[in-house]
């Protein structure tokens, strides 16, 4: 085995926090493979950081009102913090809008340039007159070619799901200020991906006799495909800036960038010895992602690394498929997600079972779907009944019977050492499996340890043993101990702070055995079950969060304006009773981001309204506004309290939404008509 190893997880982009699809694809294996070659006493380097660059993120801001950097400050410290919080054991949690990454990345870029790598082409491109910029993909809307659906983006459209150029898309307008762009021409630099295919990627692709057949898939369909060159920086005022003078107002490709953030990053945590974790060919690289990274991190990546030189190549790139939500796709843009920010809220200290869980289900081969239900049980009757129920009458009789202390054992007796061997089997496949990546079936094995314990308790008996054989019972539970000494250590990339609680239980670490006359420390409750309350609270969370998010405009999209709907007759318009009302008191709903509660005084009685308003507006705000209500609309429940109609809002044109009220003072219950 190499004894030195690269591990990154995919930068999260700066723009959202991360939920349990992002834990389950790429940080829970990566940390996992880390803390598994550390505990193999290897030299590792676990790096990773938040990417801060690319449109999205522009476009977040240009919503809110707020600087790009504003965006990624709030994200990077609460991303950072979830990351901790879950044990994610990274050595270095770097940012791409550090100086250390511009200047590394523009270093990278320069030197690809001067080497004449980059080839220049001057392509046309829409530019938005009135705003003076030229117009990312996104930044783009028109009627898709191949459904009609007249709100697709420049790359893509979300109706059909087809991907598409800019040019391709039937009457475009700019999404910033809703005028038709021009075309304009512009200079932009490619890496010949074509070339470097023939050149270099077909071998290293065809060498990887290792990697996951999905990841093999991928990348064996793009080259069979063909490679075309690829722009490598782009007309935008957010990002690493292009190191050349004739370059204005460019910035490299977020995609070429990024993966220079791994290297940025372990140059800021190992100023001195950085390069041996990048050039050494003894060191092996292995990269974490998620499927639709693929291409970057197996082709795009290597490429670069390879026109750059001197760079070690990716020896592995597990990447995993994606993660489902109660049979849903996983959607940041619908609220349809665990965010692991709320689950700490919702189940605190209760990290390993979300690690436990997520890594029993992980999408190694194919998408995989979480729903709160398969979580209870793998708790209660995986974690609780068996791992916990195990330490808990270990250590609970080995208090009751010799006061803490472990006894004297004859490591003679068969019995019991057939019963360490098996361990020690399970360990050794365990290490196996972790070692291809298999860290599903691995931790499968780790609780075969557990389930070997609780059957060996459960048929020593010694409860009953111990009003005639003492010293017999002293030796089964000094054996117990040993396969509790043993499961923790083979838990430590699992279920990190479950390790811990047990080495502290039976008072020794991971290094140490356990040894005849010392005294353990009083145990606690390892786990607790999850009640069918907590489970049902959650699937209403999911349903309020979809609900509140549709009061609520989307919030990763950039403003458009919707088509007139159909013709409607006026005894239609008539059924629906506005009136004008005053909000007289507003707070905020406990847990919900985005809701207010509101007191209305309507001129007729005083009700409440939860909207979902709490993102663009404090509380403090907007008491004594007189608004539009619509009053008739069918109560409805939202966090538990019930919402008696619906304010009318609407939005600028940065999707902040705004009130729709009376010009001047009007009468509190008046009809809106
Ligand atoms: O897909 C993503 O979330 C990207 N931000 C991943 C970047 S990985 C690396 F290249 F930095
Ligand atoms: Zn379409």
């Amino acid at each position: 085995m190499p004894k030195r190893y690269t591990v990154t997880a995919a930068l999260p982009y700066a723009n959202g926090p991360v939920h349990i699809g992002h834990l389950a694809g790429a940080y829970l294996p990566a940390d996992i493979y880390a803390r598994w070659l550390r505990s193999k006493g290897k030299d590792v380097a676990f790096v990773c950081g938040t990417d801060e660059h690319g449109v999205p993120i522009t476009i977040k801001a240009r919503r809110e009102g707020i600087a790009p950097q504003e965006v990624v400050d709030r994200y990077f410290e609460i991303i950072k913090k979830s990351f901790e919080d879950f044990g994610i054991s990274f050595d270095v949690f770097s940012r791409t809008s550090k100086p250390i990454h511009h200047t590394t990345s523009s270093d990278f870029f320069k030197t690809l340039y001067d080497k004449g790598v980059f080839t220049e082409s001057e392509t046309e491109q829409y530019f938005d007159e009135q705003e003076q910029q030229f117009l990312a993909d996104r930044y783009i809307t028109g009627t898709c070619p191949k459904c009609n659906f007249d709100k697709a983006y420049g790359d893509q459209c979300e109706k059909c799901g087809s991907t598409l150029s800019p040019d391709e898309l039937i009457n475009p307008v700019s999404a910033i200020s809703g005028q038709i762009p021009i075309l304009r021409k512009t200079k932009n630099w490619y890496l010949p991906l074509d070339s470097i295919q023939s050149e270099f990627l077909n071998d290293f692709i065809q060498s990887k006799t290792n990697w996951k057949s999905n990841v093999m898939g991928q990348c064996k369909s793009w080259l069979k495909e063909g490679l075309q060159p690829r722009a490598m920086t782009r007309d935008l005022d957010w990002g690493v800036k292009v190191p050349v003078e004739s370059a204005i107002n460019k910035v490299l490709y977020v995609w070429f960038d990024a993966p220079i953030g791994y290297i940025s990053a372990t140059k800021e945590r190992y100023p001195d010895t950085w390069e041996k974790y990048w050039k050494d060919p003894e060191t092996e690289l292995v990269h974490f992602i998620g499927k639709d990274n693929i291409v970057f991190h197996c082709i795009i990546f290597p490429a670069m690394l390879h026109a750059h030189g001197g760079y070690i190549m990716p020896t592995n790139v597990p990447a995993n498929e994606f993660l489902n939500l109660e049979g849903n796709k996983i959607s940041t843009s619908r609220n349809h997600a665990i965010w692991l920010n709320e689950y700490l809220v919702d189940f605190p200290g209760r990290m390993d079972e979300l690690r436990y869980v997520l890594n029993s289900i992980a999408p190694e081969t194919k998408d995989a779907d979480f729903t709160w239900k398969d979580f209870q049980a793998r708790v209660n009757n995986e974690l609780c009944s068996i791992l916990g129920n195990f330490v808990n009458r270990v250590l609970v009789l080995s208090h009751k019977y010799f006061g803490g202390r472990v006894q004297n054992y004859d490591l003679n007796n068969p019995l019991d050492l057939e019963l360490l061997a098996e361990v020690q089997a399970i360990q050794n496949n365990i290490d196996k499996l972790v070692s291809e990546f298999k860290f599903r079936e691995a931790q499968f094995e780790l609780m075969a340890i557990a389930r070997a314990g609780n059957k060996y308790i459960t048929d020593q008996e010694p409860w009953h043993l111990i009003k005639t054989d003492e010293k017999r019972v002293g030796e089964i539970l000094h054996t117990c101990l040993v396969l509790t000494h043993a499961f923790a250590v083979s838990a430590i990339p699992f279920l990190p702070f479950t390790s811990q609680k047990l080495f502290h239980f039976l008072n020794v670490n991971a290094d140490s055995t356990i040894k005849g006359g010392a005294l353990l420390n009083q145990p606690e409750l390892l786990f607790q079950k999850i009640e069918d309350a907590q489970i049902e609270a959650q699937l209403e969370k999911l349903k309020i969060q979809a609900s509140a998010n549709q009061i609520q405009s989307p919030t990763d999209t950039v403003k458009t304006i919707d088509p007139i709907k159909e013709n409607i007759s006026f005894d239609d318009f008539a059924k629906m009773d506005i009136r004008v009302a005053t909000i007289m008191a507003a707070e905020k709903v406990e847990k919900a981001d985005k809701l207010l509660k509101l007191t209305l005084a309507t001129g007729l009685d005083t009700r409440t309204v939860v909207s979902g308003i709490a993102l663009d507006f404090k509380p403090e705000e907007i008491i004594g506004k007189q608004v539009c209500l619509l009053a008739n609309l069918e109560p409805r429940k939202l966090r538990g309290i019930e919402s008696q109609g619906m304010i009318l809002m609407s939005e600028d044109e940065n999707g902040k939404l705004v009130f729709i009220s009376p010009a001047s003072l009007a009468l509190n219950g008046a009809t809106v008509r």
